[in-house]
């Protein structure tokens, strides 16, 4: 036949354009778009359905080894299956340095982490977190050739951070070969004072990490990565960003041409800082950095998704079981909050949410939700046009949507290895019914439906917006 499988009467949103047509595939590939394509092995209904590009994750954490003993909940294959069944079908883990070990053996590492267990395609972010002259010269260069073509870095963490003059040096790095600069933007001495101040008058439960972690605190390290990168003129995203503070430094940056980009993630709408204020360690649950705000932190993070001052949606997946003493209490339930594992879980209902939330509520329009979902993502970190669009030629990785179904978050039902949701009970409509990658089916409504292993692993090529604006100055 001419196809493997014709999707049949979608409506198709692109970041672009939304109509009705039929969608071709051949060998994991869209091969057409139109109507009366001619027959195929097998036919998927899709009248009444909306089509859009599977989800694109380009922030998760996947079986991360961490220092402090704490173990990460998921590994590439819950992580994968999760994602998969929430309606993605690439996703972006992090390939973390740790100090003193080479970048290429922490590569390595998580190929050896990742191999055979995906159910859904992938590619590394690395973390950089010791630039040494190794690295820089021969290390860096040699794998963002390679396909590892963004890194992450830290502004705050003991065991991650860099200092300025670090930074200024991998910025300038970044800006020869081409890489896209990931920043974790919190100003790291102003969060231990804060959290020796609160320690010392006794102030260690869950709800006091909101507090340590100040909006201040993220803003200055925000303006300084901003600085930094229009020093060296390269562009740089900064992730995970929570509220009003920070998003004007970005909406600033941008407004005088830098080429800064933004990310935020689900829990900055959806959590405030009063859930990390619950009965006994339950807060825990809550705690990631930097924390969920307030209720006017979430309608700046809504206007700023809806303006364009944030190009990426995440979830920042960083899964710790609750009731485990390599998760939420590594250290007991009466450890001060600094002690407790940061992230929450979200791979999975990532897409749900914004759809909800944002689409069916009319805070965001369809075709946004694609571009920050899956079209910016892809162009962002090198894997455009292969990924994150409907077109000939781009691999047919679809999420299918009814827009009216009903659903309500339960963690039972929910495809990682956590003990929890923070969004329990939370009631959404619309739901991915069908989702498919390279032309495989890896959910079907909500449930699990393909292979570990199928996952491969992608080559990020060096990413257009990555590019700087000027000639370098001499750097
Ligand atoms: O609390 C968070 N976000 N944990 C994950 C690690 C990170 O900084 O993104
Ligand atoms: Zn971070
Ligand atoms: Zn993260
Ligand atoms: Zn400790």
């Amino acid at each position: 036949s001419d196809f493997d499988t014709i999707i049949k009467n979608g409506l198709i949103i692109t970041a672009a354009d939304r109509y009705v047509a039929d969608i071709g595939i051949k060998e994991g590939r869209i091969a057409a778009l139109g109507q009366a394509l001619g027959n195929a092995a097998e036919i998927i209904d899709a009248d009444g359905l909306w089509v859009m590009p599977g989800g694109i994750d380009a922030h998760c954490h996947l079986d991360q080894p961490l220092g402090d003993g704490a173990v990460m909940a998921d590994d590439f294959h819950s992580g994968t299956r999760s994602a998969a069944c929430g309606g993605t079908t690439t996703v972006i883990p992090f390939a973390a340095q740790q100090k003193g070990q080479s970048l290429r053996a922490a590569v390595d590492d998580y190929h050896r982490r990742s191999e055979g267990k995906a159910f859904i395609d992938y590619a590394f972010h690395m973390i950089v977190t010791d630039p040494t002259e190794t690295v820089l010269k021969e290390e860096l260069p040699a794998l963002i050739e390679e396909g590892y073509s963004s890194f992450k870095i830290y502004m705050t963490y003991d065991d991650l951070k860099l200092n300025d003059r670090e930074i200024l040096k991998v910025l300038a790095l970044a800006r020869r070969e081409g890489a896209m600069v990931m920043v974790h933007a919190e100003n790291a001495d102003c969060i231990a004072y804060l959290t020796e101040l609160l320690e010392a008058c006794g102030k260690t439960a869950p709800v006091y990490h909101g507090e340590a972690h100040s909006t201040i605190a993220e803003r200055e390290a925000t303006h300084r990565a901003i600085s930094l990168a229009e020093l060296i003129d390269v562009p740089v995203l900064i992730v995970h960003v929570s509220g009003p503070e920070a998003i004007e430094q970005i909406r600033w940056a941008q407004s005088r041409g830098l080429r800064v980009y933004g990310e935020t993630c689900p829990q900055y709408l959806m959590l405030t800082a009063t859930d990390l204020d619950q009965e006994g360690f339950e807060g825990a649950k809550c705690v990631c950095s930097p924390p969920p705000r307030d209720e006017a932190a979430q309608q700046a993070v809504w206007q700023a998704l809806e303006s364009g001052v944030f190009q990426v949606f995440s979830s920042d997946h960083a899964p710790f079981r609750y009731e485990d003493p390599k998760g939420k209490k590594l250290h007991g339930e009466t450890a001060c909050f600094k002690h407790i594992p940061n992230g929450i879980p979200g791979l999975e209902t990532r897409l749900p949410i914004l759809f909800s939330e944002g689409v069916i509520k009319e805070r965001i329009d369809a075709t946004r939700f694609v571009a920050l979902t899956a079209t910016n993502p892809a162009k962002i970190y090198g894997l455009y046009p292969r990924k994150g669009t409907i077109a000939i030629g781009s691999d047919a990785d679809l999420t299918l949507w009814d827009s009216r179904a009903r659903t309500t978050v339960r963690n039972a039902e929910l495809h990682h290895d956590v003990d929890y949701t923070p969004y329990e009970g939370l009631e959404l409509t619309g739901r991915p019914v069908l989702t498919l990658c390279r032309g495989q089916v890896v959910s079907r409504d909500g449930r699990l439906a393909g292979e570990p292993g199928f996952g491969q692993f992608l080559e990020c090529g060096k990413p257009q917006p990555a590019r700087p604006r000027g000639e370098a100055k001499g750097f």
